[in-house]
């Protein structure tokens, strides 16, 4: 169910009418939805539980760099959610907001000394390795603090995961993950180095994933080395498969979580019966996209409309500092007017004001449009506000969160002098 409706002619998030938050918030803005947050949390929990999986047998990661805002992260805390992070910054918002350091697991291929010497000083569940060099920083970093650090190793099954080339990290030319062929080396290494318990296994092959053919495809490769590693004396306690299924921005179906939850809980519990006399082996998922997406939209106000030689411009007060998929990947977004106008349509490019020409946020839509109207720019909740910058001296936008028919600010807007409060003039 989706929580951004039209009730007659004005588009509402839950129980609240877009342009009341407008009025009283400004724009840009990002809007996300408590209800639809919740609900898309649900969908991975109330599937590991189905499955017969408590709190221990899966554990849904929550990945941090989608949507990093203290508030989305206290309510996913509060539904139970673990973390994936992938910096020292991360891990910090998490404690913030009240999370669970044994539920974060820490991603990513460059992580320096402060942050690791940061994650065990909290005592996270598990590191996700990506490199023999980083084994032995750990290693080492462990040993000086008298700590244990839980690891999993992060392989790079090469599977294509059909997605942007951008955002798909399992083939074998990404920098990310340890290759499939030195996968058991790496472990007996990591076996075999003090301070390191070797505890999981990990990979994530991309993002916006529609089918989950490829992940299941991963699986399979991944249980092949759980298999030979467990023959050499390895025994692994989980198993992470990396992110979450993607969304519809456009009229794209994705397979449903909850069948393609099934589908890979079959797998696993027929391989572990085969093999492993039913003995079970907890199960990670590290979802962002699929649990923010779709819960949020980038609110933003027409400030010219410019008719070109060729083309019509609806120039709006969001830009790609706010969003930057669009210029980065050529993202489609919906854009959907807050209050629609019973006119003849024409088409439009949604831009900002940046000085650059990749600065657009929709190309070629057909709206009604007068100056002063409020757009949503739809499934903005994921990589959104994460990823905004202040390009031209931008303040990044304010973040709201709805609940029924009241909102909360859960970030003010950046005002300029915010932006160069950390700069000083030489003397
Ligand atoms: N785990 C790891 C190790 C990841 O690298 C990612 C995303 C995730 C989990 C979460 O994947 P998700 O469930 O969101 O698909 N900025 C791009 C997306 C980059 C994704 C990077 N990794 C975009 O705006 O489309």
């Amino acid at each position: 169910m989706s929580y951004f409706e039209y009730r007659g002619d004005t588009l509402y998030v839950e129980g609240l009418p877009l342009d009341q938050i407008a009025n009283q918030v400004g724009t840009p803005t990002y809007v996300y939805s408590r209800a639809a947050l919740t609900q898309n949390f649900r969908a991975y929990a109330d599937a590991c539980r189905a499955h017969g999986r408590g709190e221990s047998g899966a554990i849904v990661c929550y990945s941090v760099k989608s949507n990093s805002n203290l508030a989305v992260l206290n309510l996913l805390g509060q539904l139970g959610s673990g973390f994936d992070i992938v910096s020292g910054g991360e891990l910090l918002r998490v404690l913030a907001a009240g999370g669970d350091p044994r539920k974060v697991i820490f991603s990513g291929v460059g992580k320096s000394e402060e942050e690791i010497k940061l994650a065990l000083s909290h005592d996270i569940l598990c590191f996700n390795v990506e490199s023999i060099p980083e084994l032995h920083r750990l290693s080492a970093i462990a040993s000086s603090m008298g700590r244990q650090a839980r690891v999993s190793l992060r392989v790079n099954p090469d599977v294509d995961p059909k997605t942007h080339p951008y955002i798909s990290t399992g083939l074998k030319d990404n920098k990310f993950g340890i290759a499939f062929e030195d996968a058991l080396e790496t472990y007996r290494i990591a076996h075999s180095l003090p301070h390191i318990e070797v505890t999981g296994i990990d990979c994530h092959i991309g993002s916006q994933l529609l089918d989950d053919a490829p992940l299941l495809e991963a699986l399979d490769k991944v249980i092949e080395l759980v298999d030979q590693l467990q023959s050499m004396g390895i025994a692994l306690h989980h198993l992470d498969i990396g992110g979450g299924i993607g969304i519809t921005y456009d009229n794209e179906k994705p397979v449903a979580v909850a069948d393609y939850l099934a589908r890979l809980f079959k797998r696993i519990d027929h391989w572990r019966a085969e093999k492993y006399d039913g003995a079970p082996i907890s199960v990670m998922f590290e979802p962002g996209r699929s649990i923010v997406g779709n819960a949020g939209v980038l609110l933003t106000r027409v400030e010219y409309l410019k008719h070109g030689a060729t083309k019509n411009f609806a120039v709006v007060d969001a830009a790609m500092n706010d969003l930057m998929r669009p210029a980065m990947y050529e993202a489609w977004h919906g854009v959907q007017s807050v209050n629609r106008r019973d006119a003849t349509a024409m088409s439009y490019d949604v831009v900002g004001p940046v000085c650059e020409s990749g600065d657009w946020l929709a190309r070629n839509r057909q709206l009604t449009l007068a100056p002063g109207d409020l757009l949503a720019i739809m499934s903005a909740g994921a990589y959104g506000m994460t990823m905004a910058s202040n390009y031209n001296t931008r303040g990044r936008a304010a973040e709201v969160l709805v609940d029924g028919s009241r909102f909360s600010v859960i970030r003010r807007r950046e005002n300029p002098k915010d932006l160069f409060a950390l700069e000083s003039i030489v003397e």
